[in-house]
């Protein structure tokens, strides 16, 4: 396997060069932990082998003190010292860390977004690479997670791992949250779930997760619960993904090479009607309107709606309210209008999957069977 550098002889050597991981994770250095596995670790036949890819978010982040739990820098910590940061993750897997980005997720865009899957599916076609863990930040982690549920065309595990405190910080949650994301990605049982986005002790599908605090730990949630949980070296799930996802979906990610623009335009009490043309001036092929409640829409909204959809652009009715489902022909005639519903997707992963399905059809119709089928 000669690929897959031992981490133990890495770890060695990065944290006694590093300037920045010097602190990191300081409640984690090996002669903290109990000599033995806890006794619920599972007894792997092999280690999986797993690639670690960076791309930035807090996780790869410093602060100047360790009580900046949530302002510091975020994306400066290279992965492979990341890596090194967490030895005790060579224990369940070997590990080979590839940076791909070094940037907060805010800054993804499609371009960046393609070029990760592409290099993710790349990857898992390898026969030696058993799993993917992919380190990025939390802001958008769940767009990214949606994005690769829904184009890679593999069983395996690929795991989208990020923290909420930078490794510098006094209760810091990347080593953990990193510890857990290999145990997963190396877990067989893994296989055939999709996406997952590990944090916080918590597994996801990365159709359902979203963020939902700006600072705490406790960020990360999914309308109908966890997959299951990462507890003291053993990762268990306790309920499946229902809806289709990798090998299952229409998309492939090897075969995309441009997305779409979808905009997403927010809705308010006096929201500017121009926001709708502005969208569609910028070369928008669909809307997704971001809009209150049950996807209801101001009355002098529904005529620039109106207006964009006569130009050939789509209309997808979402809520700002970050969960239930957008009752199609409730708060608006969809089918007068000619209008989607988005079924219980949040705007901004709307958008991804909108994008998606224009790849394949600009039919109303059809699209609007991908919203209630993915
Ligand atoms: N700028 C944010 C990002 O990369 C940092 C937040 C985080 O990673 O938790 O998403």
């Amino acid at each position: 396997m000669k690929h897959f550098a031992r981490v133990t002889t890495l770890a060695a050597a990065l944290l006694s060069a590093s300037l920045i991981t010097g602190t990191v994770h300081a409640q984690l250095a090996p002669s903290a932990q109990p000599a033995a596995a806890p006794a619920t670790a599972p007894a792997e036949a092999r280690k999986a082998n797993i690639v670690i890819i960076g791309t930035g978010g807090t996780i790869a982040g410093a602060g100047a003190s360790a009580i900046n739990t949530a302002a510091y820098q975020s994306a400066v910590v290279p992965v492979d010292k990341i890596i090194a940061s967490v030895p005790e993750v060579s224990k369940v897997a070997n590990v080979k860390g590839e940076q791909i980005f070094q940037i907060g997720s805010e800054s993804f865009n499609n371009e960046r977004l393609l070029k990760l899957g592409k290099r993710v599916s790349e990857l898992l076609k390898q026969p030696d690479v058993d799993g993917i863990v992919i380190t990025h930040g939390t802001d958008t982690i769940e767009e990214t997670a949606y994005f690769l549920n829904l184009t890679l065309k593999s069983d395996k595990p690929v795991v989208v791992v990020g923290s909420m405190r930078p490794g510098t910080a006094l209760g810091a949650d990347g080593a953990l949250n990193l510890y857990d994301a290999v145990l997963v990605a190396s877990n067989p049982t893994s296989r055939g779930k999709g996406t997952l986005v590990v944090l916080n002790d918590e597994i996801h599908t990365g159709r359902d997760v979203t963020k939902s605090n700006t600072f705490k730990t406790e960020t990360f949630r999914s309308a109908f619960g966890p997959l299951g949980y990462v507890v003291e070296g053993r990762s268990q799930y306790y309920r499946l993904p229902a809806r289709p996802h990798t090998v299952q979906t229409e998309w492939d990610i090897d075969k995309i090479d441009k997305l779409p623009e979808v905009a997403v335009v927010y809705a308010y009490g006096n929201v500017n009607p121009a926001s709708i043309d502005a969208a569609v001036k910028s070369g928008a092929k669909a809307i997704v309107y971001a809009a209150t409640g049950n996807g209801s829409v101001g009355d002098y909204m529904v005529e620039p709606l109106k207006a964009a959809r006569a130009k050939g652009v789509q209309i997808v009715r979402a809520s700002r309210t970050g969960s239930g489902v957008v009752i199609r022909n409730a708060e608006q005639p969809d089918d007068k209008y000619d209008w989607i519903v988005t079924d219980d997707q949040m705007p901004q992963k709307a958008r991804i999957l909108m994008a998606l399905a224009l790849t394949k059809t600009n039919d109303s119709k059809a699209l609007q069977q991908v919203f209630w089928k993915y």
